[in-house]
């Protein structure tokens, strides 16, 4: 690989690279905010600084996707083996990669939700999720939630805030939100045309509000009352971040989609799925080759995948999420924030309604890497890699009381 400083002597020359033909944007408001970053090494929960060569405890993982550390020794273990006998596959084909991911996909919801379908994005796989739901059900309703963040891609958007769609003229019809833990606005929002409620269970970018009790529950039942679908999006909240495989487990709900990203890939190949009971895939037989994406289940992705599912299935694995996260919950306790938490999914709620872009700032100034909610910044999404080690976990509890305290 060509080193670093062989391509961009120093920081300036690869921003002005970056803010002249990829995003201007971006390099702007870093460099405002302070908060130059570009990434270097990386291993395990960690990365560093490209130029400094200063490290970063990355306690946002980029959402999730890097769940289980950078560059996971048995994810780059079953990819290494792959490539010497496999690249992308053929959309068109059957592959034995794609169907040996499905199923353990399948496998991690206990069956219950026998159809897969793969894509490259969280947002491909949430658009893949509304339009099947549309197909199933003949209807074209679809509630979200406001301050919900499902993806940037085509129905995805359209589930999303307005700030992220009137620039860009993008209007479909059919949309509507309500306002999360509401029971009565969604009652009220469900009707006859319905095709789907989409919810995260816990939105992320609002800022990790807990759903009330009963909230997840009589959604559910409203929708089956209704012949409505319930899509759960866990692209956040899946794949053992929150103690479960999936975080739905814990509310007793059985939604009939669940779509997956982000980890799924092992923070190395990009991949996402969507899960659904077979009302819900019945289109795949019924329309045949009716939804193509060229590289979504790519066999490497699928390959993966398929070594993430068998560690994030591991009993003992995700014992320890639930226990690190206890740790982490009690370690916090008493700091000048609420605590959101379920397992190692963890929102720190300040007064201030910046704060949590605050303690961003104050993090990154001593090696946390942490993000902000975007439609909250009251809150700091806090998110260690699962695999972070008991050392990492102390150093990382005293630092954030030491500087947030
Ligand atoms: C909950 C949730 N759903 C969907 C998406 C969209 O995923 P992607 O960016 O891979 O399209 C995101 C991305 O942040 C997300 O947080």
């Amino acid at each position: 690989m060509t080193a670093i400083e062989d391509l961009y002597p120093d920081r300036d020359a690869v921003e002005a690279s970056y803010r002249r033909h990829v995003d201007a944007g971006r390099v702007d408001t870093w460099k405002l905010a302070e908060m130059q970053l570009v990434m270097g090494d990386r291993e395990g929960p960690r990365f560093s600084d490209a130029f400094t060569g200063r490290w970063y405890v990355n306690c946002h993982c980029n959402g999730g996707v890097f769940n289980l550390g950078h560059r996971n020794p048995r994810v780059i273990a079953a990819l290494r083996e792959a490539m010497d006998h496999v690249d992308i596959g053929n959309h068109h084909l059957v592959s034995v990669q794609r169907a040996a991911a499905a199923e353990k996909l399948v496998d991690s919801t206990g069956g219950r939700l026998p159809g897969v379908v793969f894509g490259t994005t969280g947002g491909e796989a949430i658009d893949l999720a509304i339009k099947a739901a549309r197909y199933a059900t003949g209807r074209d309703g679809i509630v979200s939630v406001e301050g919900a963040f499902h993806g940037h891609t085509g129905l995805a958007l359209a589930t999303g805030e307005a700030k992220f769609r009137d620039p860009f003229r993008h209007v479909v019809p059919g949309f509507s939100q309500v306002a999360y833990n509401d029971v009565d606005a969604m009652d009220a929002a469900i009707g006859d045309d319905t095709a789907a409620v989409i919810l995260e269970a816990i939105p992320a970018t609002l800022g990790f509000p807990m759903p009330d009790p009963g909230y997840l529950a009589a959604v559910q039942s409203w929708c089956r009352d209704r012949g409505v679908l319930l899509i759960i999006d866990e692209v956040q909240t899946g794949l053992g971040r929150t103690g479960t495989v999936w975080y739905h487990e814990q509310e007793s709900i059985e939604p009939d989609v669940v779509v997956a990203g982000k980890g799924l890939g092992g923070g190395i190949y990009p991949i996402a799925a969507t899960l659904m009971t077979d009302d819900v895939h019945r289109f795949t037989s019924e329309q045949p080759f009716s939804h193509v994406s060229t590289f979504g289940g790519s066999e490497l992705g699928c390959v993966a995948a398929a070594e993430v599912l068998d560690i994030v299935t591991e009993p003992a694995f995700l014992a320890r999420v639930r226990e690190v996260g206890e740790r982490i919950g009690d370690g916090l306790a008493g700091g000048p924030f609420e605590i959101r938490r379920r397992g190692m999914l963890t929102g720190l709620k300040f007064d201030d309604p910046n704060g949590g872009m605050t303690a961003m700032k104050a993090l990154f100034d001593v090696g946390i890497y942490s993000f902000f909610a975007g439609n909250d910044p009251s809150v700091l999404q806090f998110k260690p890699s699962l695999i972070v080690s008991d050392d990492v976990v102390g150093w990382l509890i005293a630092t954030v009381r030491r500087v947030l305290g």
